[in-house]
């Protein structure tokens, strides 16, 4: 019984890894290059890839992404809702390293107390130059 039970396993596993074994079409196509000047020119621009580093670095983007909202608002919608300023880089900053919540919701942001004013600042620069409006 058990024999049998193990054969008939076998060979469910050989159908099915015959099944999955399939080639997969390949596609050799080169990716298109990058799409327009503007956002070429963002990639480069130095706040732009010093903030994006530190918020890869920290855990950020569990929670927020560039264009759709998560457990926080898409960074773009951030950069959006604010003037971009001195005043409101310093408060957003000072935000990300105490958490809360009450601007987006009534869901908080963890704060990020070991993170300098510095470094928070940075990521705020690299956020703002997402603003379309
Ligand atoms: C645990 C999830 C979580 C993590 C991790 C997180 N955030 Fe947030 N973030 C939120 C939520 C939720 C809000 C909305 C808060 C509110 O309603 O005021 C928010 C809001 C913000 C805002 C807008 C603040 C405001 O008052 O409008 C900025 C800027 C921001 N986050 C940046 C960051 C940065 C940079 C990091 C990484 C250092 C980070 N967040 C990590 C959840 C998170």
């Amino acid at each position: 019984m058990i024999k049998k039970f193990l054969v008939l396993s076998c060979m469910a596993a050989a159908i099915y890894s015959c099944g999955s074994s399939e080639p997969k079409p390949t596609t050799t196509e080169p990716q298109p290059a990058a799409t327009t000047a503007a956002a070429d020119d963002l990639s480069k621009n130095p706040d732009y890839q010093k903030g994006l580093e530190l918020i890869a670095k920290s855990d950020c983007l569990t929670c927020h992404k560039v264009d759709e909202t998560s457990t926080g608002p898409s960074y773009r919608d951030v950069a959006n809702k604010y003037a971009n300023n001195d005043a409101v880089v310093d408060s957003l900053s000072q935000k990300i390293i105490k958490g809360g919540s009450g601007n987006w919701g009534t869901i908080p942001m963890t704060p990020h107390a070991t993170l300098s004013t510095e470094d928070a600042r940075q990521m705020l620069k690299y956020i703002m130059l997402l603003k379309t409006n």
